[in-house]
């Protein structure tokens, strides 16, 4: 079945973070939406079949974190699009990736202890090493040229000062970066030379461009994977998000003992039973759906991309290799990511990521969802450059 991915469907009054709360977030009722990582387009319909069938059943009572059919799911999609084949035993549950961030902090880190990121990054990651008492260490990501890479010397000195985990962003967000097999697996071996634990936030794997192919971190070898908690979901691939479902791969026999143990600490045993249906349906029967979504978010992407270049040269787009994530390079307009910011939602009446939240080194940029409508797209793009007539 063809999917009309062009189609606006009303999202206003569905309790949804990303139109419902603009107020809270930009201080403005009536901006266009273009912040949140979630997406303007219906699940397959495939998901919506598998809830509705549950749903009927009228009984929701305590469920499984693991069902079996779940975990086969899970295994046989991780085989076909990533090329990683992976275990029952290895697979844990948690209602979010962000969650299992946090549980890997606390399960293996002690208060005080480093954590690298590499930044600017995903604002949770700062998060869930601040709040438990933990110390940041950066490894601010080199741009060059227009495209992102790590710095792999200061990565090492940094594993050398003490710090004994590492979260990845994989693919990166917000700078759209698709590690190469290189590139993961020199991290990789930095991680296993300097005792250092890597957990690898894969949720926007499924989501990549062009020949770029996300690698699995684990997948690069045995050693690798020994010391790598990898977390995956559906969520951003198939739209799931406010289902909060999510799964933990852990190779290691024991590492995994101590991670179960701190999600029954506080007492996470199950699974929300409409996030497991639908995670094992779309990856069941979601590919074709994904396919046709990932042709159609890279005509947005040419969009966007010819739009800037013709209309809005002052601003340079840092072209995603993944993820339905652009970053937006706009410090040529000599203003803080604060005044951008203002300009966006004030002058344009558009919400977009303020780039300072992923950290300083995104100070000058703003981070802009395309998974929307072609002609919402349309329609952001047309006020960002009405908005740069007032400083021009
Ligand atoms: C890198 C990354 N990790 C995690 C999340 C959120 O994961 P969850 O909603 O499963 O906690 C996002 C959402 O934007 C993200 O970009």
């Amino acid at each position: 079945m063809q999917c009309d991915f062009d189609i606006f469907y009303e999202r206003k009054n569905t309790c949804c973070i990303k139109w419902d709360c603009t107020r809270e977030v930009f201080n403005e009722d009536d901006v266009l939406p273009m912040w949140i990582a979630d997406m303007d387009f219906r699940a397959p319909l495939e998901v919506k079949e598998a809830i509705d069938k549950r749903n009927k059943h009228g009984i929701y009572g305590y469920t499984e974190s693991m069902p079996a059919s779940y975990c086969e799911a899970v295994i046989d999609w991780l085989n076909k699009r990533h090329k990683w084949s992976i275990r029952k035993e290895w697979l844990c549950s948690t209602p979010g990736v962000v969650s299992a961030l946090g549980f890997s902090v606390m399960a293996f880190t002690k208060p005080g202890g480093k954590v690298i990121i590499q930044t600017p990054v995903y604002s949770p990651f700062y998060d869930v090493i601040e709040n438990n008492g933990r110390q940041i260490i950066e490894n601010p990501l080199v741009l060059q040229n227009g495209r992102y890479t790590m710095d792999f010397a200061d990565l090492e000195s940094k594993m050398k000062s003490g710090a004994n985990m590492m979260i990845l962003c994989s693919p990166h967000n917000p700078v759209g970066r698709v590690w190469s097999r290189e590139e993961l697996s020199r991290l990789g071996e930095l991680c296993l030379e300097n005792n250092v634990l890597l957990v690898s936030d894969e949720i926007h794997s499924d989501i990549t461009y062009g020949n770029y192919r996300h690698i699995p971190a684990a997948s690069i070898s045995e050693g690798i994977a020994q010391n790598t908690i990898t977390c995956i979901a559906a969520s951003k691939t198939f739209n799931i998000a406010g289902l909060s479902t999510s799964t933990v791969i852990i190779p290691d026999d024991d590492i995994r003992k101590v991670f179960t143990s701190k999600l029954h600490g506080v007492g996470i045993h199950g699974c929300n039973i409409f996030g497991i249906i639908a995670t094992e349906a779309a990856y069941r029967y979601g590919e074709k759906w994904l396919e046709q979504l990932l042709d159609y978010l890279a005509g947005n992407l040419k969009y966007i991309i010819d739009y800037f270049k013709m209309y809005i040269p002052e601003i340079k787009v840092i072209k995603p290799e993944g993820s339905y994530l652009v970053w937006l390079d706009c410090r040529s307009l000599g203003l803080s990511s604060d005044e951008i910011s203002d300009l966006m939602v004030h002058k344009a009446r558009i919400g977009l990521n303020n780039g300072a939240s992923f950290g300083t080194e995104g100070e000058g940029f703003l981070r802009m969802n395309f998974a929307c409508p072609r002609s919402v797209l349309k329609e952001g793009m047309k006020r960002i450059r009405n908005a740069l007539s007032f400083v021009r």
